[in-house]
């Protein structure tokens, strides 16, 4: 049916609780985004299922979490304080500022509407800048991380002598970045504070190319498993002129959001850049000798990185459906349903006893704790029970759980399958396995 809009996807992520505008009772906050309570469920299950697929599966790879203000020299050798920045041009007229890559510079202001007005472009660094402690000078200025990446190439020595792993083998981080953007916007795809998911892989410099293709394919892995529509993801070579100041090879990996083709997630070759110049501007050995051949050398890095953000973004927008469906009244109404992957629905079981008197409501109860012990699980008992299923569904919980009166004798209840709606009576004493065969597919 309907192809899901910016405009339908923000109202629905509002009305039911995953994603609010920030600051709202203050009149709000410009693109500042805050995660309600099946927002902050769906987050943690993609971060979990991220987690669970390339460091918990994994022998060789290992996570931290670092602080988010680093040592300014860190920025310093990264590249970032010279290079990490965007072209800003100014409408002389108007004075509003756009990022000079994004719009076509020969056609009018988009706010004024006057011509010939744009300044030249100059580079405006994204870092956001603070002090640390009571003093504000040059000795306590900090800058909020950019990127999660950099805290596990400083961390890259004492990563090495703990976890005693051998090249190759991977670091894994998911944190807050923040960025002063030019121009934030189309919801959490482009925020000033965002989260990252990131893996620096270090191997021998003359593998960089078998790793890097690995690492791409297990990206797309990644993709499928958040049920994130296939046909819409496309690789994006980065033309080398346009690659950044540490990569010798790029990869974006792109969706087709309802606003145009963008960045999901990128890939680069990063070489031995980071670990080089954090050597050079710190006085640290950070090489690598070879335990078996002794070869020592600097390893080479390949770097998937992946949005939390544009991943539930990419999440809703595949899993958003709207069709036609039966009302049990013998006619049809059109019924919006959320097709997550069940591993990462907010809310994987929805109890709903048929009525709300207190022998129904009661067991009802007591059944949605005992299964909130293993999962998410949602008690509804206001309206009828076919709003119920329609409120369950615009969520995507993949089961409604219902108590009749027939519980009472036969000790069962009716089990709903969000996507076929088809409903099975199951023994209460058989609910949980038969709960648990599905829900961590
Ligand atoms: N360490 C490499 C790096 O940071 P990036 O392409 O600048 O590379 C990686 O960022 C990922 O972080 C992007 O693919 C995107 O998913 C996410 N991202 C970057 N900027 C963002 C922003 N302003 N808002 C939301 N997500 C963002």
């Amino acid at each position: 049916m309907a192809e899901v809009t910016m405009e339908k996807l923000v109202t629905l992520c509002k009305a039911r609780g995953f994603v609010f505008p920030g600051s709202e009772i203050y009149g709000g906050m410009a693109n500042s985004w805050d995660y309600g309570p099946l927002g902050v469920e769906l987050k943690n299950n993609v971060k979990a299922l991220w987690w669970e697929m390339f460091v918990q599966s994994r022998l060789d790879m290992v996570g931290i979490d670092a602080a988010l203000v680093m040592n300014p020299k860190v920025w310093e050798a990264s590249g970032h304080l010279a290079t990490f920045t965007d072209p800003l041009v100014e409408c002389k007229n108007c004075h509003e500022r756009y990022r000079a890559d994004k719009i076509d510079l020969t056609k009018p202001c988009a706010k004024c509407g006057k011509s010939g007005t744009f300044t030249d472009p100059a580079a405006f660094n994204l870092m956001i800048k603070t002090f640390l402690g009571p003093k504000e000078d040059s000795s306590t200025v900090a800058y909020f991380r950019p990127e999660t990446a950099q805290a596990i190439f400083v961390d890259y020595p004492l990563v090495m002598n703990a976890s005693r792993k051998r090249v190759p083998f991977g670091i894994a981080q998911i944190g807050k970045a923040l960025r002063n953007e030019i121009t934030p916007g189309n919801f959490i795809f482009r925020t000033r504070e965002f989260e990252q998911m990131e893996i620096e892989y270090f191997v021998h410099p003359s593998e960089w190319e078998t790793h890097f293709e690995s690492w791409l394919a297990r990206m797309h892995a990644f993709i499928d498993a958040c049920g994130i529509t296939a046909s819409k993801v496309h690789d994006h070579e980065i033309p080398s002129d346009e690659l950044a100041h540490y990569s010798k090879r790029t990869v974006d990996i792109e969706f087709e959001y309802p606003f145009g083709q963008e960045e999901l997630y990128g890939l680069a070759y990063r070489t031995d850049f980071d670990l080089t110049n954090h050597a050079k501007f710190s006085g640290k050995e950070l090489s690598y000798t070879d335990p078996v051949t002794n070869e020592k050398y600097v390893p080479h890095v390949v770097e998937p990185s992946f949005g939390v953000d544009r991943t539930v973004l990419a999440v809703l927008l595949s899993a958003y459906h709207e069709e036609e469906a039966p009302t049990g009244e013998g006619g049809t109404e059109v019924r919006t349903v959320l097709r997550f992957p069940k591993r990462l629905a907010p809310v994987k079981v929805a109890v709903l006893p048929l009525s709300k008197k207190p022998e129904l409501s009661e067991p009802a109860k007591a059944l949605a704790q005992r299964l909130a012990k293993r999962w998410r699980v949602d008690y509804d008992e206001t309206q009828s029970i076919g709003k119920r299923y329609r409120r369950a569904d615009e969520v995507g919980t993949p089961y409604c759980v219902t108590l009749d009166f027939d519980s009472l004798t036969d000790d069962a209840v009716t089990v709903r399958d969000r996507d076929s709606m088809k409903q099975e009576r199951v023994k209460l004493d058989d609910l949980e396995a038969y709960l648990a065969n599905t829900l961590n597919t």
